[in-house]
């Protein structure tokens, strides 16, 4: 008797799908909050340059923009300016009552100082979540705007239903815009303004050597990684119904035919075979890069309208959302 064994696969996570439900969620919030009498958010992305990727970013992010109704502008600059007048436009963009959000596309060309730039975004306009108040805000649990790609798997593993509470997470890849606050995400304490997930976090890099890599991902209920090294994450790795989210983007050419593709940092035709659920490359994690952006923008706006407000409504506006903490930890 030939006993064959049916090999139950992954669900595949539609980032598309769920990105366009929450763009749909988002423009429907824009919509009324226009209806109230506020003016549209606005959103101003800082293009320096022409490289080809970045341009194509940030189009796709200005027809978000549009598609849920904020309002979007694009500064060319040329690649020659200099730091000073770059910050010297930045500095304008934050005086400028009428920008919610800016948006520096990076990477900054080699001789301007990528740190200094991300810092001089004011923190309420920040929302690329770059400047070091805001990363820091951050790592303290406080309230604060996210980077829009950890938001946005922080958001598919939520919108999946995936439970992350006491479970084990590997997050692999450690960098500063990515690796680093996926794991804080993952690791805090959800009741805390972040909202973060409770899970027990390991870190792995570059130097953590494929044996060990091995090791910590076959213990993991939830693997996150963002590294661009192709077929990092094999079958091998997982463990079965661990839910696996590829952040990872590399644009490989096939030498014979010439075409290009893009291709994520796991073996996605092996680990479907073993994993719960699993994000595809491309229609993952990057659809919802530019749908965190767009709810970034307009967080920012909310959060600038509020500040505008004479001291009194400030007040009363404090004052109910003090209530509605006092209700909410009363059920905590
Ligand atoms: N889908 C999206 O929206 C989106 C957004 C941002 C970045 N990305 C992609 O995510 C990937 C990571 O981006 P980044 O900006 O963090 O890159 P990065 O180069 O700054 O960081 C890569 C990280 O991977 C780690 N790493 C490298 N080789 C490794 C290995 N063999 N084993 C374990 N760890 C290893 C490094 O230590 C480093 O921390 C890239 O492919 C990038 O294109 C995708």
């Amino acid at each position: 008797m030939i006993i064959t064994k049916r090999i139950q696969m992954a669900k595949i996570i539609d980032g598309t799908q769920i990105a366009n439900d929450i763009r749909n969620e988002l423009k429907v919030k824009i919509d009324k909050w226009i209806q109230e009498g506020h003016r549209p958010p606005q959103l101003t992305a800082v293009l320096i340059g022409s490289d080809p990727a970045s341009c194509t970013y940030v189009k796709n992010k200005m027809k978000a923009a549009v598609e849920v109704g904020i309002n979007s502008i694009t500064k060319n600059l040329s690649p020659d300016i200099t730091e000073e007048e770059l910050l010297q436009v930045i500095d304008d963009l934050n005086n400028d009552d009428s920008v919610d959000g800016i948006l520096v596309q990076l990477p900054v060309p080699g001789h301007i100082n990528e740190r200094r730039i991300c810092n001089s975004v004011s923190c309420d306009k920040d929302v690329d979540g770059f400047n070091e108040k805001n990363v820091g805000r951050l790592c303290l649990d406080m309230n604060t705007l996210v980077p829009c790609t950890p938001l946005g798997v922080q958001e598919l593993i939520r919108r999946v239903g995936v439970d992350t509470f006491g479970k084990n997470a590997v997050v692999v890849g450690r960098s500063k815009n990515v690796g680093m606050p996926i794991a804080m995400l993952l690791h805090a304490d959800g009741r805390n303004d972040t909202c973060a997930m409770d899970a027990t976090v390991t870190i792995c890099h570059r130097f953590t050597p494929p044996e060990e890599l091995k090791r910590y991902c076959k213990l993991a209920d939830i693997i996150v990684t963002a590294t661009g090294v192709p077929g990092l994450i094999k079958a091998d790795m997982i463990k079965p119904g661990a839910c696996v989210i590829d952040v990872g983007l590399t644009r490989i050419v096939n030498e014979a035919t010439g075409k290009a593709k893009l291709v994520g940092d796991v073996d996605f035709e092996g680990v479907r075979q073993v994993a719960g659920h699993i994000t595809p490359v491309p229609g993952g994690v990057g659809p919802m890069t530019v749908t965190m952006l767009m709810k970034n923008t307009f967080i920012a706006s909310k959060n600038l309208a509020k500040k505008s407000l004479p001291k009194n409504e400030v007040e009363k506006v404090r004052q109910g959302t003090e209530q509605g903490n006092q209700n909410k930890n009363k059920k905590n």
